[in-house]
């Protein structure tokens, strides 16, 4: 090709993307901004944002556009489901009421509702929330016990029973990580998988398993039938020292089914609270030498006692009251401060669904609900409130297969 030959093609395809772009940008320029006309417009809705104010906003965008009665319908529709989703907030606050006990079947009322109204991400929500955690609690520095915030000779008391004391010694000291060991911290996306029956042919198990972070509570099985439903991607999971000795018999003579059993969850990490009752301590240190000794992928870590108290304090002014937290709710505060996306799964202290059919306890056995319907709706109404208010997502039924 002759030089003159490139510059005219040069010359010509520039001419062709001028005339494109002035084709394509003002037929772009309305429909960008009336969407975001429509996004002010519900902001309004909820702020009260003055008309004046939005159209300094969007000056150029032409206000009134296909205004038809049934976008005003719609639009009416849309305004009295915003009303009733912002009375949604109070109707769940009024569940902390000290002086009233609500019924199973409030609650699921309540539920309905919720499940009727659109869940949105409120970032604002999510960084206030979490700057309250990070500030009470910090998980991302204490919830583990590390050599970092935990140097030898530390006397540490224990969480519950806190009078007593662990003095931390060289052969203690050892057992700890250097520093908390979430390396890809913050996560995005991040899945707390409770063990409600509610879990049962939920077909879950495929959006879980997409999550970047998997959270799980106390051994759950992960494999087989089930992970379609739960998925089987973990990457930390609770110990509760009380399953080692009722289900692997205190790692004696049941040792080989434990650590077959543990091997399911790939290179998670065992997270046990060696540090909240003094019985729990030896146990949690079995599990850390059985760990070390079988060489195997799975690491031991220990809940700062310290950080459960303050956790606990942190829930207390907010009218959780238990002497201890539930495990759900532990793992739910740490993952809002280490993922920018928490989504719930399994969590539903109820006997049945909001249609009145029976729901297992566990999601892998037949036994109901066991210690009733009593303080667990105290935790959950907050979980429902950080749901209402967009700081996490509560999944309560079965997953949308994509
Ligand atoms: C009114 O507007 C909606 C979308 O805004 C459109 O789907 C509908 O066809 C319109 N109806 C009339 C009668 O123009
Ligand atoms: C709490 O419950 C009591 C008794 O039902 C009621 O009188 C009171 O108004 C409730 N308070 C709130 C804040 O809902
Ligand atoms: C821990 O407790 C022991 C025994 O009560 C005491 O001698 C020691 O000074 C304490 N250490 C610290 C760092 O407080
Ligand atoms: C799921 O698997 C377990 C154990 O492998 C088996 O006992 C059970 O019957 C299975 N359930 C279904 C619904 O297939
Ligand atoms: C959930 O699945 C388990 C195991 O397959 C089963 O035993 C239990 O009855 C199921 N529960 C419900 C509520 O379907």
């Amino acid at each position: 090709m002759r030089p003159g030959g490139a510059l005219l093609v040069l010359l010509s395809s520039l001419l062709l993307l001028l005339l494109l772009r002035l084709l394509w940008c003002p037929a772009d320029a309305p429909a960008r901004s009336s969407s975001r006309l429509w996004v002010e417009e519900s902001r309004e809705d909820t702020r009260g944002t003055s008309a004046a104010l939005r159209t300094l906003r969007s000056p150029a965008t032409p206000v009134r556009r296909r205004r038809n009665s049934t976008y005003l319908k719609e639009k009416e529709k849309s305004l009295q489901l915003t009303e009733k989703c912002r009375n949604l907030q109070y109707g769940i606050k009024s569940l902390s009421n000290k002086t009233k006990r609500y019924s199973e079947d409030e609650y699921l009322q309540i539920i309905t509702n919720i499940q009727s109204c659109p869940w949105e991400r409120q970032a604002e929500e999510y960084e206030n929330f979490r700057a309250k955690l990070a500030s009470c609690c910090n998980a991302v520095q204490n919830f583990v016990v590390s050599q970092n915030n935990t140097p030898v000779g530390t006397n540490m008391s224990y969480e519950v029973e806190s009078k007593k004391q662990i003095p931390v010694r060289e052969n203690i000291f050892h057992m700890f990580p250097v520093f908390q060991p979430f390396l890809d911290y913050p996560y995005n996306q991040c899945a707390v998988v409770g063990n409600g029956g509610v879990l049962n042919k939920s077909l879950c198990g495929a959006e879980i398993d997409k999550s970047d972070f998997v959270f799980r509570c106390n051994l759950p099985p992960t494999t087989g039938n089930v992970s379609k439903d739960v998925g089987s991607k973990t990457n930390l999971v609770t110990v509760n020292p009380s399953i080692i000795t009722l289900k692997y018999g205190n790692l004696k003579e049941k040792k080989a089914v434990f650590l077959e059993d543990i091997s399911a969850y790939g290179d998670a990490f065992l997270l046990l609270p060696a540090f909240s009752f003094r019985a729990n301590t030896g146990i949690s240190f079995k599990v850390y030498y059985t760990l070390r000794q079988s060489k195997v992928r799975q690491k031991v870590l220990f809940f700062h006692p310290k950080y459960l108290r303050h956790l606990a304090l942190f829930w207390r002014t907010k009218g959780v009251t238990a002497y201890r937290l539930s495990t759900g709710l532990m793992i739910t505060s740490i993952a809002v401060e280490l993922c920018e996306n928490v989504k719930l799964y399994g969590f539903w202290p109820f006997s049945k669904t909001v249609d009145q059919i029976p729901v297992s306890h566990h999601y892998y056995d037949n036994m109901l609900p066991k210690r009733g319907f009593h303080q667990m709706p105290k935790e959950y109404s907050q979980i429902l409130q950080l749901h209402v208010k967009g700081i996490l997502k509560l999944q309560f039924s079965k997953c949308e297969i994509a």
